[in-house]
């Protein structure tokens, strides 16, 4: 498995993903500052496709679900194979089965998994997965939010670009991500630029002030009143990191 070392002799954070549609990836992660960390060799991804190991003349890897109803349901034996091959070469990475029945991702998430190896993904089609997988292989279940997408790999898209962003070196301006939203359990404050009057509508003047202390008072105030508006949850949920 190709492994890129980063110019600061870093491993290169490793995201791999198990899915029937591999040419989706690397879309919208290889463009902008997360496709050029990836061509920079910050970080890899390596797609395993699933029908690499389905059965027969046709690569079958899906059955009608037990007990009948609709769909199709991914087979235990192609899905163990396939999730077996992408772990032997990653031991050290979680293991997670984007799904919307699993634990809500979020910022807090996202740094944790980006402190780490790498993650080896599983992105789901048709009904869901056999379950006997999940239990099995000890899949943590995430979900990006409560929506119901035709499948994983764009779930798959949303938690990589969370994770490498964070990614040292990746974004330009890192003292940026002290300020954005769900830092320190807010919602980032509203920003302004040129011109300094717009459709009538001005900007706040103390942002024009040079008051740094000020502006900071401003700034705080404004995240607090728009999350307490918009996320009340957010002001209720204990702060991670
Ligand atoms: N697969 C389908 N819908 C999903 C969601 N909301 N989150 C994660 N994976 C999914």
């Amino acid at each position: 498995m190709a492994h890129f070392p980063t110019s600061d002799g870093r491993a290169a954070w490793r995201a791999n993903v198990l899915t029937l549609f591999t040419d989706m990836f690397p879309g919208p992660l290889g463009v902008s500052l997360v496709g050029q960390a990836l061509d920079a060799g910050v970080w890899s991804l390596t797609t395993h496709q699933i029908r690499d190991f389905g059965l027969g003349r046709h690569r079958q890897v899906d059955d009608t679900p037990a007990g009948g109803g609709a769909g199709m349901v991914l087979r235990a034996d192609v899905l163990g194979a396939a999730v077996d091959a992408a772990r032997a070469a990653n031991p050290d990475s979680p293991l997670i089965y984007l799904s919307p029945r699993g634990r809500p991702f979020d910022q807090a998430m996202a740094k944790t998994l980006s402190a780490g190896p790498g993650v080896v993904l599983l992105a789901g089609r048709f009904e869901g997965v056999d379950e006997r997988v999940i239990a099995g292989r000890g899949l943590m279940e995430v979900s990006i939010g409560d929506y119901v997408l035709s499948g994983g790999e764009l779930a798959a898209m949303v938690l990589i670009d969370a994770c490498v962003r964070l990614l040292p070196g990746v974004l330009g301006a890192p003292e940026s991500l002290a300020h954005e939203s769900f830092e320190g359990g807010l919602l980032e404050y509203p920003q302004y630029t040129r011109p300094r009057e717009w459709e009538g509508s001005g900007i706040p003047e103390v942002l024009l002030s040079g008051d740094h202390q000020a502006i900071a008072a401003w700034r705080r105030a404004e995240a607090q009143r728009i999350t307490a508006q918009r996320r009340p949850d957010l002001t209720r949920k204990p702060e991670h990191d």
